[in-house]
C-alpha cells in the first residue's frame, strides 16, 4: 500500500461568445485581410471557438470549471488545500490567478454558507500549453509527499486578448476556456485509480519561435504584447516531443502503447494530433478532439478535452488515459493516469 493522487472529478467552462470560421472570415475581412473556412479546416482541423467577453478572466472562466469539478468529486470547497492555476493570459501581472480563483471560491462557498479556501497554497504554473501536464505533476508530487491531500488544477486562458488580429496565419487557431480537475490522495496497491507516471522538459533555445514577447516596465508595455509563432518550426518540433514524452511515461509506469484506452492530447492542430496518435500506434477513436469545436485554448486544452471525455461517457473509471502536451518554452510533457 502507498498513496497515490487520483482524478476524483473533472469540470470545463467555455464562454458563451461562440465564433465560427465564417465568423472569423468576416472579422478579418473588415482588415482587409482574407482567410476561409476552407483553409482553416484542412491545415488545423478548427471549425469554431470561444471568446470571453471584455471584462471576463482567466480565474473567472477557472471559477466555473472548478465548481464542476468539485461538484464532480463529490467534495465541498473547504476541501481544497491546493489551488494550481496553469495560465500565460493571467488576470494581473500579480497576486497570481491561483490567489484570485481561491478568492472567488471562497466567495462562492460563504454564499452557499459552507467554509471556504483560505488557507490552502495557491500559485500559477506558466508553461504555455504543456502548463496543465506541468500542474498536474507538481499536483501529484505533493500529494505523494504529503504537502497536500486535495489539489483543484486549473488551466484557464484567454488568449484571445493576445492575439495579433493582422496576423491570420496565428488569429484563427487560438480561443479561450477553462478545464479543471480535483486531484485528491488515496491509498492503494496501486491497482486503484492513480496518476501512473508523468514526465515533463523543456528547451530553452526555442524561446523565439512561439511567444509573445512584450513585457510591463516603468508604467508601460515594452515590446510587442501580441502572440508570434513560426508555425512550422513548432510542427516540426511538436510531433517528435509529444512521441517521446508519452513513451517516456509509458516506460516510467512499466506499461506499453497497448495500455492506453484514451490519449487526450493538447488541442493545437488536428494534423498534430493525428501525427502523434500514429506515432503511439492509437487509432483515432482512442483520441478524444475537441480542438474542432474549441480552437486552441492552450493550457486549458488538455482539462477541457478530459472533461468532455469523461461527460460524454467514453472515459470510464478504471480506464488509463495518456495526456501530453507541448507550447512555448519550449516545453512538453505527458501524464499517464488510471481514472
Ligand atoms: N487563411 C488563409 N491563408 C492563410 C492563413 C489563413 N488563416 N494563414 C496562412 N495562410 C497562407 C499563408 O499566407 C501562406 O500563403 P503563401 O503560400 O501564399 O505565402 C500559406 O497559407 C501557407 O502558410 P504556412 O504558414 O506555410 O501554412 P502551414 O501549412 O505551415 O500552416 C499552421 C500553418 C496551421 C500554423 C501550421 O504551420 C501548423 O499547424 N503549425 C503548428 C503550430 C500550431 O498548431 N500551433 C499552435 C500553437 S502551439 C501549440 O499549441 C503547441
Amino acid at each position: 500500500m502507498r498513496r497515490y493522487s487520483r482524478i476524483s472529478g473533472t469540470g470545463s467552462y467555455l464562454p458563451p461568445r461562440r465564433l465560427t470560421n465564417a465568423d472569423m472570415v468576416g472579422l478579418l475581412a473588415e482588415r482587409g485581410i482574407e482567410t476561409s473556412d476552407d483553409w482553416i479546416v484542412d491545415r488545423t482541423g478548427i471549425r469554431a471557438r470561444h471568446y470571453a467577453d471584455d471584462g471576463v478572466n482567466a480565474s473567472d472562466l477557472g471559477l466555473q470549471a472548478s465548481l464542476k469539478a468539485i461538484e464532480a468529486a463529490g467534495c465541498q470547497i473547504g476541501d481544497i488545500d491546493l489551488i494550481i492555476v496553469a495560465t500565460s493570459t493571467p488576470d494581473m501581472v500579480f497576486p497570481s490567478t491561483a490567489s484570485i480563483l481561491q478568492r472567488k471560491l471562497t466567495e462562492s462557498a460563504q454564499a452557499l454558507g459552507q467554509p471556504g479556501a483560505a488557507g490552502g497554497a495557491a500559485f500559477d504554473v506558466q508553461a504555455v500549453c504543456s502548463g496543465f501536464i506541468y500542474a498536474l505533476t507538481i499536483a501529484d508530487a505533493m500529494i505523494q509527499t504529503g504537502a497536500a491531500t486535495r489539489a483543484l488544477v486549473v488551466g484557464a486562458e484567454v488568449f484571445s486578448r493576445i492575439l495579433d488580429f493582422n496576423d491570420r496565419t496565428t488569429c484563427v487557431l487560438f480561443g479561450d476556456g477553462a478545464g479543471a480537475v480535483v486531484l485528491e490522495a488515496v491509498e492503494h496497491d496501486g491497482s486503484g485509480p492513480a496518476v501512473l507516471a508523468s514526465d515533463i522538459h523543456a528547451d530553452g533555445r526555442h524561446t523565439g519561435i512561439l511567444c509573445v514577447p512584450g513585457t510591463v516596465s516603468g508604467g508601460q508595455v515594452l515590446g510587442d504584447p501580441l502572440l508570434k509563432m513560426d508555425g512550422q518550426a513548432v510542427f516540426k518540433l511538436a510531433v517528435g516531443l509529444l512521441e517521446s514524452a508519452a513513451k517516456a511515461a509509458l516506460a516510467k509506469a512499466g506499461k506499453t502503447e497497448a495500455d492506453v484506452d484514451w490519449l487526450v492530447p493538447h488541442q493545437a492542430n488536428l494534423r498534430i494530433i493525428q501525427s502523434t496518435a500514429r506515432k503511439l500506434k492509437l487509432s483515432m477513436d482512442k483520441v478524444i478532439v475537441t480542438v474542432d469545436q474549441h480552437g486552441n485554448t492552450s493550457a486549458a486544452s488538455i482539462p477541457l478535452a478530459l472533461d468532455e471525455g469523461v461527460r460524454s461517457g467514453r472515459i470510464q473509471p478504471g480506464q488509463t488515459a495518456m495526456l501530453e502536451g507541448v507550447g512555448g518554452g519550449f516545453t512538453w510533457g505527458a501524464v499517464l493516469l488510471r481514472l
